[in-house]
């Protein structure tokens, strides 16, 4: 790993990702394709620990001619593959871009990297493809968590379109032997994330004193993952997985939404305190259609493999979120003044 292509690195993990591998591989060069669509933002790449190993292409994945100069200009012999639009709520509503960004736009990158890497020996490149736990669609209260080797079984036009994905990386694999590996990860949470994911969203409504919206009965859930835990075992995966193989990623943390909710308000009781309780902006609001119950992951394969395990649980993970929101207001402000910001 010399030289890094991160597709999406302007978005909420990416951005993350890429700070931590600074940190972590000190010879390492980077190189971020974003499209720079709502969910991404420069301001997520401010101050990075060591730039000069790190360039910035705005472009979409879609455009094969990009990618294509991409990987030969910069020599790239890694892929790690965040791009997507991320949302169910914008999913449900618009599912277009989705199957462009996330189905046709992996097909362009997988097409592009195995032309251009044909020569090479498996061991020199690899192409590692994000996803997540969605794609196995939803538990009942019985059911046993997600495992690597559960049958796909998505529900929504963004999970859809991720399997789709995950799909076409190991048909790519398969068929014409591109050295890829996946990760399925569970829900992440932490600093530089969109407010319209559920954490994030509840910590800017706190602060501006506006309704909390939980959907339905707030009884669903889904199984909560510091993103900087997400990082780390991206990083092992990269270094340490198997050629070919899925790995799934999860937070053993598996709480109701509506105690999601109600921690990070106790948090900010106690960090920014008003008259009331935060809680008292909670606001039941109609359920999304087609609304997963449950998510699970079994993590055992990547514990047992390489050794990776989450260290953050959810109370120190919302308490280091929170303080993060408080203490970068620059940031927050910033998001708030975007065109798509509208909660
Ligand atoms: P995000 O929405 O915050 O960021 C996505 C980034 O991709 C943005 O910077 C956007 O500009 C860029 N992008 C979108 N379409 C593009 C295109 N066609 N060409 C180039 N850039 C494009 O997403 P995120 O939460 O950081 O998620 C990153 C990846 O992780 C996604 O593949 C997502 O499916 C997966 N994932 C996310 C979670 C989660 O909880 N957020 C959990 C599991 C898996
Ligand atoms: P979200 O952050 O959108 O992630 P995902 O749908 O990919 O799991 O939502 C997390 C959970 O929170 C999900 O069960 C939907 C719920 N939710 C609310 O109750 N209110 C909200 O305003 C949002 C955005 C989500």
């Amino acid at each position: 790993m010399k030289s890094v292509l991160v597709t999406g690195g302007a978005g909420f993990i990416g951005s993350n990702f890429i700070r931590y591998l600074l940190e972590v591989e000190p010879n390492v060069k980077i190189v971020n394709l974003d499209a720079l669509t709502y969910a991404g933002s420069l301001a997520n790449l401010a101050n990075l620990p060591d730039d000069t190993r790190y360039i910035f292409i705005q472009g979409n994945i879609c455009d094969i001619h990009l990618v294509e100069a991409t990987l030969i200009d910069h020599d790239i012999d890694t892929i790690v593959h965040f791009a997507a639009e991320s949302h169910v709520d914008r999913s449900i509503l618009k599912p277009d871009p989705f199957i462009q960004s996330n189905i046709v736009g992996t097909f362009n990158l997988l097409k592009t990297a195995h032309t251009i890497w044909n020569k090479k020996n498996q061991h020199e490149v690899r192409f590692h493809h994000i996803s997540t736990d969605e794609v196995f669609g939803s538990l009942s209260s019985e059911d046993p968590a997600f495992s690597e080797t559960t049958a796909y079984d998505p529900r929504s036009p963004y999970s859809a379109s991720k399997a789709a994905s995950d799909h076409l990386v190991r048909a790519y694999y398969h068929t014409y032997g591109l050295p890829i590996t996946i990760t399925n990860c569970s829900n992440n949470y932490g600093p530089y994330q969109f407010p319209e994911k559920l954490i994030p969203l509840v910590i800017f409504n706190a602060l501006q004193l506006k309704p909390l919206p939980i959907y339905g009965d707030g009884k669903q859930i889904r199984d909560w993952l510091y993103v900087q835990d997400h990082c780390e075992a991206i990083h092992l995966v990269l270094k340490n997985g198997k050629l070919g193989e899925t790995y799934n990623i999860g937070g053993e943390n598996h709480p109701f939404n509506i105690e999601v909710v109600n921690m990070i308000c106790e948090i900010l009781d106690e960090l920014k305190p008003i008259s009331k309780s935060y809680s008292s902006l909670i606001h039941y609001v109609p359920d999304r259609p087609g609304h997963d119950r449950r998510y699970a992951m079994n993590i055992e394969k990547i514990k047992n493999e390489l050794g990776w395990f989450p260290k953050h649980n959810l109370s120190d993970g919302l308490r280091k979120t929170v303080e993060w929101y408080l203490a970068n207001q620059g940031w927050v402000q910033s998001v708030m003044l975007e065109d798509n910001y509208q909660n």
